[in-house]
């Protein structure tokens, strides 16, 4: 290609390209499959864009997600990570560690968040989000028949959820919603509230492991004390970073698949209808491979976590130095037509569609049953008991939140026929 023909490279990380980046996503894949830029906060990286490199660098052990391996990790303590992290103690999670570390501590914790204890929570999942669409339904006056479904329904399902899940007892719950209210809030923008919500979950959670230890019941929390193998324990440290994981990864991400995969929904009719018709006959097959479609066609985690090169090497043709942070742009592998047909239709019965949503390799989802029980909990529930559900805004005065790692809506406003 001719160098004078290539259009220029569209800006990043600006409002616009929040509302929509995938077509600067485009560009990149074709153009600069393995850009180099600098992010908002200042630090240098690369970004990857293309499905097969994507694919391959989630799962490539010379990247680390150590940031001790950040060249710029003397200087820029603070810049990559969790806010909060350091100064709370909660490195050591799966999120910023390699093997043999990761592979210890993720045997541990699969031995304790098992598909079965999972499954035998879907009666409370439905129960927690038949409450929430109560609240909605019994609404009176000016707010009678509307909703934002960010913040009455999609925020606080997943953190009532996986607070009940690890064994916060119920009267401390509404505490969780308020940290990580703030943490989802000002998560792209001022460090020090959330810093400070991140300090106060930690010292919460590390006293209940404390009162835990003393008294085993059958949560999750009791589950990762218990849980050994070869006579190995998570230490006291371990099981608090563990459980804030938990939380930090389960939060954010379901809010935003719950309220992206609705917003997609109600922006392609035929879509919903097709689903809602599948619902009304009792048929849940579409249902399930259409939240996997949701997920790929506008997922909750927009960058993998941070990966940082632990040697010179080569990705996608372009050179790689030691030390550089590499982040993979999973919406834009995921609508790569090298690798899905159509990418930007959104196709609740698509097939081959292993998209990269819920990452790939070692790093792989540890929450994706919850993450799947809870959206296709979500999404028929809405569309059962609110079948007229629609948008009350325009889509162009919606506003995405800026962070970097995810990609979800602030609000969401709907109207629906309320109950006579
Ligand atoms: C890892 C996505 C929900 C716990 C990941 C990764 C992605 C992801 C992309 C890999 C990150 C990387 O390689 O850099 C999602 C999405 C979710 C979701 C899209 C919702 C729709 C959950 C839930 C939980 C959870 C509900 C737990 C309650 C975790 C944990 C890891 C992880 C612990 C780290 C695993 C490891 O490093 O071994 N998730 N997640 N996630 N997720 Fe999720």
């Amino acid at each position: 290609m001719h160098e004078n023909h290539t259009p220029p490279a569209p800006p990043l990380f600006t409002w616009e390209f929040a509302s929509d980046p995938y077509p600067a996503y485009a560009w990149l894949r074709e153009h600069s499959p393995v850009h180099r830029t600098e992010l908002p906060s200042g630090v240098e990286a690369w970004l990857v864009t293309r499905y097969a490199d994507a694919r391959q660098a989630l799962a490539d052990q010379r990247l680390s997600k150590n940031p001790v391996h950040h060249s710029e990790s003397a200087h820029g303590k603070g810049k990559v990570g969790i806010p909060g992290e350091r100064s709370a103690n909660l490195m050591t999670h799966l999120l910023n560690i390699d093997p043999p570390d990761h592979t210890r501590l993720r045997r541990l914790v699969s031995k304790a968040f098992t598909p079965r204890r999972v499954a035998e929570f879907a009666p409370r999942v439905q129960e927690l989000t038949d409450q929430l669409i109560d609240t909605i339904l019994d609404k009176q006056g000016i707010e009678k028949g509307k909703a934002d479904l960010i913040h009455e329904f999609a925020f606080p399902l997943p953190i009532y959820a996986i607070c009940d899940m690890l064994g916060v007892p119920r009267e401390d719950q509404d505490d969780f919603r308020d940290w990580a209210g703030m943490m989802i809030r000002h998560g792209g923008g001022p460090r020090g509230g959330v810093a400070r919500s991140v300090k106060r979950m930690r010292t919460y959670l590390a006293e209940l492991i404390h009162r835990k230890r003393e008294d085993l019941g059958e949560d999750l929390i009791s589950g990762l004390i218990r849980a050994s193998d070869h006579g190995e324990h998570l230490t006291e440290n371990e099981a608090a970073a563990m459980a804030f994981i938990l939380l930090f990864a389960g939060f954010e991400t379901t809010v935003n698949l719950i309220g992206n995969g609705t917003y997609a929904l109600l922006r392609n009719p035929d879509q919903r209808e097709r689903l809602q018709n599948a619902l009304a006959e009792g048929d849940e097959s579409l249902l399930a491979t259409g939240i996997e479609e949701l997920l790929r066609y506008d997922g909750p985690v927009e960058l993998a976590t941070w990966r940082f090169a632990t040697q010179d090497l080569t990705l996608g043709g372009q050179r790689i130095a030691e030390g550089d942070p590499v982040l993979v742009v999973l919406a834009a592998a995921d609508r790569d037509p090298e690798r899905f047909a159509d990418p930007d239709t959104l196709d609740l019965s698509r097939r081959d569609n292993q998209h990269l949503g819920y990452g790939h390799g070692i790093h792989y989802c540890l929450g994706a049953p919850l993450a799947r029980l809870e959206g296709q909990a979500a999404i028929a529930t809405l569309l059962r008991r609110l079948p007229d559900l629609s948008l009350a805004a325009e889509p162009e005065d919606l506003r995405w939140r800026g962070g970097l790692i995810m990609r979800g809506l602030r609000t969401l406003p709907v109207e629906f026929t309320p109950k006579s």
